[in-house]
């Protein structure tokens, strides 16, 4: 390996580091503790162990730290309820509806629903809205670009004029945030996605190759520019032997960790930088919520 291999982890605890003191911060100033409320609906085993996380994490920062486990058979009025009763409780900053709800239940409405400024998540429209605008400042960003974004900025610095970047995936969750949030810090951007002609030779283009596609491995060394930075948010599960399986990106690392500059591993790159980049949202809306300035990451 001759790449740089980027630590998710230690940059994920410098994030947990700067909303740690800015929670202890803002609670000694004005007395007030940033809270998030975590909603989960059902029994999934996968999304238990993910709010348990988000749920422990929040407590760790020193936040006011809620989670409302919901029965599956809640109906959509049940929880539309919550949300309204969490919107209008001011000891609570952020909300977050664990997805995907189950099948009975749609979850765009419920979305929609909470208060933009208590959409950690960054999945409201006015948020969405926002980044596409290039307002950064004024919403809040989704998690996972916006942790992405924190590695290309530790690598390349804020300006990346006269580089380019390509986006392989184009979902509202991850390809489009991310996209609009390179080009806000003036890169040239290419979103890509499963119609896109000869995709490998429009990535051996990218100094920065960010990779959200759902299909293991698939991104070759051949396809990458040699120096480039390369962003992997894949995580798929892939059989290994019987009962026995392993977690691997959508880039296949090993081989292009010989040609890159810089790659993430997954798991353990983009995957810790989600949770702190939803503590980091959680201050900044506590911060704002109190007319202050909140910190940058
Ligand atoms: N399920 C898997 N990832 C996420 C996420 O980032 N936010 C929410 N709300 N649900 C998820």
């Amino acid at each position: 390996m001759t790449a740089i291999v980027i630590d998710g982890k230690q940059t994920a605890a410098s994030i947990i580091a700067i909303v740690k003191s800015a929670a202890v911060g803002l609670e000694s100033d004005a007395k007030v503790k940033p809270g998030l409320a975590v909603v989960i609906v059902g029994d999934d085993p996968a999304s238990h162990t993910y709010v348990t996380s988000k749920s422990r994490m929040a407590s760790e920062c020193g936040f006011n730290s809620i989670q409302h486990t919901l029965p599956e058979k809640v109906t959509q009025e049940e929880l539309s309820r919550l949300v309204e009763t969490l919107n209008q409780d001011i000891s609570i900053h952020g909300i977050l509806v664990q997805l995907p709800l189950p099948k009975h239940l749609d979850p765009e409405p419920i979305i929609q629903s909470i208060r933009p400024q208590k959409d950690v998540d960054g999945l409201h429209v006015v948020n969405a809205g926002k980044v596409a605008t290039g307002d950064l400042d004024g919403g809040l960003v989704s998690c996972t670009p916006a942790g992405a974004m924190v590695f290309v900025r530790r690598i390349h610095g804020d300006d990346l004029s006269g580089l380019n970047a390509v986006v392989i995936g184009r979902s509202n969750l991850f390809g489009k945030p991310m996209s609009a949030l390179l080009l806000a810090a003036n890169a040239t951007v290419t979103t890509a996605h499963s119609r896109t002609r000869d995709l490998p030779s429009v990535c051996r283009n990218a100094d920065i190759l960010v990779a959200a596609v759902g299909r293991p491995e698939m991104v070759k060394a051949d396809w990458v520019k040699p120096g480039a930075t390369i962003i992997d948010v894949g995580i798929n599960r892939t059989f290994v032997s019987e009962g026995k399986s392993r977690l691997v990106g959508d880039v296949a690392f090993a081989e292009c960790g010989e040609v890159a500059g810089a790659i993430t591993p997954v798991p353990g790159g983009v995957g810790p930088m989600t949770i702190a980049m939803l503590m980091a949202n959680t201050v900044i809306a506590a911060y704002r919520a109190e007319s202050r300035t909140p910190p940058k990451f």
